[in-house]
């Protein structure tokens, strides 16, 4: 009989970004990063083990994988494989409910979804803390997709000597806060560089880089208290200048890496203006150039309509707190 293993996670946002790893091959980040997971945009994928297949079989959004994508899909699977001690091959159908490659991140909702599904395909019994580091290996960003709400992901807990065993997500209790976040996807494009090349650039090249980690720790400190208290502001603002530094740091690179356009610069001055006018609103931005706004809930019909005049054309969606990774299991 034949098992389908399908599992759904959500993307996550950095309010303290993840920028630079120390580690390529196991994946380890310079720093801790922080995030909360959304309600939107999931990402939904289907892994089955095909003993009569020669090869790994992989679907991205209704079209056969190529290229770099189907790369790090099956070196993902490999790496599943040698945990399990199986060496089958496997089908993978995988849709994004969010552009693939934007920005949006769709890799962390991706190798999450990729993880706990192949992990139960063959067979492992993984803790959350084990789903999180294998999830790592794909993206860094996905550790924090395992987990619904609030993450923090460690780049070195100092649990053991093992530097993959030291960098995994956790959940993060934040009872007092529950903002929304508005998402103004200005393009649906894919990015021209990716995530990954445009870190190795920035660790190897920019002189803001290390500066950018040093104010990053001190920000993360800043965060936790500012999340406990429930602080919307003091969380915003943060967040706000965390995100802008990471891009600074990118600017500051040889060359330079610019994934902001016009229409991000228009909705970020739109944000100034709501502020100006006692909104409480803070801008954050990932490797491309959408925004996305943290408001009260109450606000986000405001801050919606604000940022869609700022760039018209642009989808607008307004998130809210998700639910962490999990599996679906059909019998076929
Ligand atoms: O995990 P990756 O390779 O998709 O890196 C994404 C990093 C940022 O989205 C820019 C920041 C973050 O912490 O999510």
């Amino acid at each position: 009989m034949a098992v389908d293993h399908t599992a759904v996670a959500h993307p996550n946002i950095a309010l303290i970004k993840y920028w630079g790893k120390r580690d390529e091959k196991l994946v380890i980040p310079n720093a801790d990063s922080l995030s909360m997971t959304l309600d939107v945009f999931p990402t939904v994928t289907t892994v089955r083990v095909s003993p009569d297949e020669r090869a790994d079989r992989v679907t991205l959004d209704g079209a056969a994988a190529e290229g770099e994508p189907r790369q790090r899909i099956t070196a993902f699977l490999d790496l599943v494989r040698e945990l399990a001690g199986r060496s089958e091959a496997a089908t993978v159908d995988t849709r994004n409910a969010v552009p693939t490659g934007a920005g949006l991140a769709s890799s962390a909702s991706g190798f999450a979804a990729l993880a706990v599904a192949a992990g139960a395909a063959y067979g492992l019994d993984l803790d959350p803390t084990a789903l999180s580091r294998l999830a790592r290996r794909g993206s860094a960003s996905a550790a924090r997709s395992v987990f619904g709400g609030f993450a923090i992901c460690y780049a070195s807990r100092g649990i053991s000597a093992d530097a993959d065993l030291n960098a995994y997500a956790e959940p993060l209790s934040v009872p007092d806060f529950d903002p929304a976040l508005v998402i103004a996807v200005v393009n649906a494009g894919p990015k021209p560089v990716s995530s990954r090349a445009a870190m190795r650039l920035t660790v190897e090249t920019s002189p803001l880089y290390w500066p950018w980690v040093q104010a990053s720790r001190t920000d993360l400190a800043a965060m936790r208290t500012a999340l406990r208290r429930g602080d919307l502001d003091e969380v915003g603002e943060i967040a706000e200048r965390n995100a802008l530094g990471m891009h600074a740091t990118m600017l500051a690179a040889r060359p330079a890496v610019r994934y902001l356009s016009p229409a991000t610069v228009a909705v970020l001055d739109s944000v100034l203006l709501l502020r100006a006018d006692g909104v409480s609103a803070y801008a954050t931005m990932d490797a491309g150039p959408n925004v996305k706004v943290l408001c009260h809930p109450a606000d986000a019909p405001r801050v919606a309509e604000t940022v869609r005049a700022a760039a018209p054309g642009s989808a607008v969606v307004t998130a809210r707190r998700g639910p962490g990774a999990g599996l679906r299991t059909r019998y076929q």
